[in-house]
């Protein structure tokens, strides 16, 4: 079951609801049981810049955002003893590979990467009722994903895979104008010698209402320790707004 796609264009709703929560948030007390997290980090990176980032096995990346993974802040591997089943989700397997392929090993047995994401984060996502068993986190992340819709909303913002450079606050200005709300951009920073930081991810931040959000955090909040990614000696880190941006459109591109 698929929510209608959202046009970019009627995206003003989220901002309703946006400040619905921040205004509610306010009031909440933060607390500190270990696994309490405050918002989920749903992350799209780009294949082209994965696979530039580690020698491996890819193979023809798909040239459109992909799924990395629905992410609470402040927590990780909430329960050791709740093991993924991949015939949990195999009803979602046409959208699970098409969407949220293992971009580093596409020759391999794929379900590896979901396993790591199902241990390492939603065993803590599942606090929620609404993503409490792996079905459901995981099928509700493919509704995210589709419900942003973040190919076409940088389509039709003009931005697309390309030889030149992109400035980030442009990248910035049209996706917030898009939704309302800031993501948190990573890039991989300059290579020795040249000027420009390489797009690699964009993470939508989501309330536990599962309304969109703007990552950066609230009063209270603290800001948290977010996993980067990280491929043998490359790492991907928040975009720096003044470097110009390269979004590549293949790996052997600008070597
Ligand atoms: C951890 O997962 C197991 C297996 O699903 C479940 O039986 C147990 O209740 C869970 N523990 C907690 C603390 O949620
Ligand atoms: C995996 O999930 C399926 C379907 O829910 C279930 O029948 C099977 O027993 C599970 N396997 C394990 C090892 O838990
Ligand atoms: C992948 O591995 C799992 C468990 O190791 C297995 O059940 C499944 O059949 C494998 N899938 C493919 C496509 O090889
Ligand atoms: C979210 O961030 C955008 C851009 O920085 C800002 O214009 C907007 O007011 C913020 N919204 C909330 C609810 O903080």
């Amino acid at each position: 079951m698929k929510p209608a796609k959202l046009h970019c264009w009627f995206l003003g709703c989220f901002s309703v609801a946006l400040c619905c929560c921040c205004a509610s948030d306010k009031f909440t007390q933060s607390d500190n049981h270990p696994h309490t997290w405050k918002k989920l980090y749903l992350a799209h990176h780009w294949p082209v810049t994965v696979c530039k980032m580690s020698a491996n096995d890819c193979q023809d990346p798909p040239e459109y955002w992909t799924i990395h993974g629905l992410w609470p802040d402040k927590t990780e591997e909430c329960n050791r003893t709740w093991h993924f089943n991949v015939t949990e989700i195999k009803d979602l397997m046409s959208d699970m590979r098409r969407y949220w392929p293992d971009v580093l090993h596409s020759s391999l047995n794929r379900t590896q990467f979901w396993k790591h994401e199902w241990e390492k984060h939603g065993t803590c996502a599942a606090t929620l009722q609404v993503l409490n068993s792996q079905k459901k986190y995981f099928g509700k992340a493919l509704e995210l994903y589709q419900h942003v819709d973040l190919n076409s909303c940088l389509l039709k913002a003009g931005i697309k895979p390309s030889s030149s450079y992109y400035q980030m606050t442009a990248i910035k200005e049209a996706l917030t104008r898009f939704y309302g709300v800031m993501p948190k951009i990573q890039c991989l920073p300059p290579e020795e010698g040249e000027k420009a930081q390489t797009i690699g991810q964009i993470e939508f931040c989501f309330t536990k209402e599962l309304q969109l959000r703007n990552c950066t955090a609230l009063k209270g909040e603290n800001e948290p320790v977010q996993a980067d990614l990280k491929l043998g000696t490359e790492e991907l880190s928040v975009c720096s707004d003044t470097l110009p941006t390269y979004y590549p459109s293949q790996v052997q591109d600008h070597k």
